[in-house]
């Protein structure tokens, strides 16, 4: 069968092979993949600056988010061929730590976590993959090819499930949210900001494309200016680009009992003349937080998937600004300026 294939940490190695069909050990359960979309990690795996191939091999499989069709399924594991479905990206550690052992390999403690097309496990991207039960979503088949956001969507539901949990230490009753990016994931935070009832400011540079329109057509504000002049002391920040001047950004406009959580992974080696004891003072006597949040499990692909279910699927349609064949994968892989998300079209 086909797939997409890396060697980590080697620019310019991505190309389309032949691969072996999916092996026994990766589960009973067998899934045709329809559609593989693309994000910021994949495009650092390719350019050689992230990603791990599994122990013994030189190339990984890329692909993390995924749509498939389930094509064999056993009994009682709770998929039946012709579902729709999502394959969860994490898998727990060996040992396994207390939060793997939980269920809970968002929370790996010990990094021995694998990643399926990210860290020692094959991706998605290929003709057919196979699955566990437990790491198998299904999605409302009324999506169709929409499902492919879950993933994306799986990591904004556990961000909004940090902030409640943060945010309920005391009374909450958020109001006002700033995201900052309106990438994928900005506007997927922003899309379940507006489905809780909250006022939403998105902030993004650019003033052309897609973005501005789709934050208005969810009802949010689309800025590009400071955030202090749109809206100062949000309840939330969402800060979506990884950006290190937006981070501090968004922990100096908090307002008092917010919650500040990082969603964006930002590459080292940039240094930012910061007043810590100011940061520090508004943060202690205003009882601020700043979390980080990566990754999702199996709860939060149920949150995402129930989620999207509700959205407006015109909307969701257009955040899929870019459809590109298997055999022309290198081309969804090269960034446009008006791509939001791009996906690879794997089956039909
Ligand atoms: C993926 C996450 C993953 C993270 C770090 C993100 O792009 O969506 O599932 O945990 O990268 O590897």
């Amino acid at each position: 069968m086909k797939a997409v294939t890396v060697q980590p940490m080697t620019a310019g190695s991505a190309r389309l092979e032949g691969v072996d069909e999916p092996p026994e050990s990766d589960g009973p359960v067998l899934v045709e993949t329809l559609a593989i979309g693309v994000c910021g990690t994949d495009a650092e795996i390719v350019s050689g600056a992230y990603g791990w191939a599994p122990p013994g091999r030189d190339r990984l499989v890329l692909g993390h988010e995924s749509l498939g069709r389930v094509l064999e399924a056993p009994a009682g594991s709770g998929v039946a061929p012709g579902d729709l479905v999502v394959g969860i990206v994490r898998r727990p550690d060996p040992v396994p730590c207390v939060n793997c052992g939980a269920g809970e390999w968002d929370f790996c403690r010990n990094g021995q976590y694998t990643e399926r097309g990210i860290k020692s496990h094959d991706g998605y991207c290929s003709e057919r993959y196979r699955i566990t039960p437990e790491f198998v979503v299904k999605v409302d088949p009324a999506l169709g090819q929409l499902g492919v956001l879950l993933e994306p969507t799986s990591v904004v539901a556990k961000a909004w499930d940090q902030i409640d949990k943060i945010g309920g230490r005391a009374t909450w009753d958020p109001r006002h949210v700033v995201i900052t990016g309106a990438g994928p994931i900005g506007l997927l935070a922003a899309l379940l900001a507006v489905q809780r009832g909250l006022e939403v400011h998105v902030f993004d540079q650019v003033t052309t494309g897609p973005k501005p329109d789709l934050v208005q057509a969810l009802g949010a504000t689309y800025h590009t200016g400071n955030i202090e002049d749109a809206c100062d002391q949000p309840d939330v920040v969402i800060e979506c680009t990884g950006v290190g001047s937006l981070v501090f950004d968004a922990m100096e406009h908090l307002g008092p009992g917010g919650v500040a959580c990082l969603t964006g992974v930002s590459s080292g080696g940039r240094h930012l003349g910061v007043d810590a004891g100011m940061l520090n003072r508004s943060m202690v006597l205003e009882n601020q937080s700043v979390v980080g949040s990566v990754n999702a499990n199996r709860r939060h692909y149920e949150a995402g998937a129930l989620a999207l279910s509700k959205a407006d699927p015109a909307w969701l349609a257009r955040l899929i600004t870019r459809k590109v064949p298997l055999d022309h994968f290198a081309d969804a892989l090269a960034r446009q300026p008006d791509d939001v998300k791009v996906v690879i079209e794997v089956g039909s």
